[in-house]
C-alpha cells in the first residue's frame, strides 16, 4: 500500500527527509525509529568544508521560515567516514540513503558523484538550486543548458539514481525540468526554497546576515504543489515533492499532484518525530480510501480520468503506471 519507486529506486514508503532540515539524521534518532521512513536525504555535502553565511541565518516568518545557511558543512572528507555510516545504520536494511551534493563547478559535482558512488549510496540528489551562495548563484537551476550539462556530467560517472533538485525561482520550471531530464536525471526534486528577504525597519537593515534567504514551510506549499503538477504532466521523470508538508493530508495532496515521493523539511525543526508519524497516518488514510500510494500518484491530472467528488480518481492509470 505504501510502497513506491523513483525510477529504479524502490522505497518502502514515500516519506523522505528534505536536505538541510535533518542533518544526516543522527540527532533525530532519539525521537523516532528512522528505519521506518522511506529514506534520509543528507544536508548538502561540498568538496571542501564551508563555514556558511554570517549570522543571523534563520528567521521565522508567517507560515514559514527564511534561511541563509550558505551550505555550511564539514566537506566530503569528513562526511564519508563520519556521517555516511551513521545514515546507513539509521535507515537499516530497507530505508534508502540519499546524499545531496553541492558543487561550485561541474568538476566539483563530478568529483562528489564519483566519491559518493564509491562510498556506497542508494542515490544522489544534485543540489542545483541553493539560493544562499555567491558562486554561480542558481546558475545550474536557472539555465537549461547548465542544468543539463551538470546532470549529464554526474550521470556519466555514477551508476546510482540521480535526482536533480530544482529551484522555484524561475519563470518556467518545466523548461528546467526538461533540461534535467535531457541530462539523464532519474528523478526531480521540486522544489527548493523561494528567494525572500526581511528588513528590520528599526535598524533599516536586512535581518539576515547575507540579506536574502530561502523561504520554506507551509507558505510555499501551493507553489510547490503547482510546480509538481506542471512538471509531472509535461516530463516523464518521477518527481519528489517538497514544500511545507506538515500532515498526511499534505503528503496525499502532493501524490495527487503527481509526486511519487515527498520530502519533509521545515516542520521537522518543530517536530523531529514527524516523518514516522506521517508514515503511520498515511497508512491509515490510504486504508480508509482503499487506495495505494501508486494509485494516487498523478490522480489529479485530467489524463488520470474522472474522480468521484471527495474521492481519488476512480479510473485511469496513475502517473507511475503510465510511465
Ligand atoms: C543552505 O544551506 O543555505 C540551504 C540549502 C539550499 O537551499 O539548498
Amino acid at each position: 500500500m505504501l510502497a513506491t519507486r523513483l525510477g529504479t529506486l524502490q522505497l518502502t514508503n514515500p516519506v523522505l527527509s528534505a536536505s538541510g532540515t535533518f542533518g544526516s539524521g543522527w540527532e533525530g534518532r532519539e525521537f523516532s525509529d528512522l528505519s521506518r521512513v522511506g529514506g534520509l536525504v543528507s544536508k548538502t555535502v561540498t568538496v571542501k568544508p564551508r563555514p556558511g553565511n554570517p549570522p543571523p541565518r534563520i528567521l521565522e516568518t508567517p507560515a514559514g521560515m527564511l534561511n541563509s545557511i550558505g551550505l555550511e558543512n564539514k566537506g566530503a572528507d569528513y562526511f564519508i567516514p563520519e556521517s555516511l555510516p551513521k545514515m546507513k545504520q539509521l535507515v537499516g536494511e530497507h530505508g534508502r540513503v540519499i546524499v545531496n551534493i553541492g558543487g561550485e563547478s561541474i568538476d566539483e559535482f563530478v568529483e562528489l558523484a564519483e566519491r559518493f558512488t564509491a562510498a556506497g549510496v542508494d542515490a544522489l540528489e544534485v543540489n542545483l538550486s541553493c539560493p544562499n551562495v555567491q558562486e554561480g548563484r542558481l546558475l545550474f537551476s536557472t539555465s537549461p543548458q547548465m542544468c543539463e550539462r551538470a546532470v549529464a556530467a554526474v550521470k556519466a560517472v555514477t551508476d546510482v539514481p540521480v535526482f536533480a533538485k530544482l529551484s522555484p525561482n524561475v519563470t518556467d520550471v518545466v523548461e528546467i525540468a526538461r533540461a534535467a531530464a535531457a541530462g539523464g536525471a532519474d528523478g526531480l526534486t521540486a522544489i527548493n526554497t523561494l528567494i525572500g528577504m526581511a528588513i528590520d525597519w528599526r535598524r533599516q537593515r536586512p535581518v539576515l546576515g547575507r540579506g536574502i534567504g530561502g523561504l520554506s514551510g507551509p507558505a510555499i506549499r501551493p507553489v510547490a504543489v503547482r510546480m509538481v503538477y506542471e512538471i509531472t504532466r509535461a516530463v516523464d521523470v518521477p518527481v519528489i515533492g517538497v514544500g511545507g508538508i506538515q500532515s498526511a493530508s499534505d503528503v496525499l495532496e502532493f501524490l495527487c499532484a503527481g509526486a511519487a515521493a515527498v520530502q519533509v523539511g521545515t516542520a521537522q525543526f518543530a517536530d523531529p518525530a514527524l516523518m514516522v508519524r506521517l508514515v503511520e497516518d498515511l497508512e491509515r488514510e490510504l486504508a480508509g480510501l482503499g487506495r495505494s500510494v501508486g494509485e494516487l500518484i498523478g490522480s489529479a491530472h485530467p489524463e488520470a480520468g474522472p474522480a468521484t467528488p471527495g474521492q481519488p480518481a476512480a479510473a485511469g492509470a496513475s502517473a507511475q503506471e503510465r510511465r
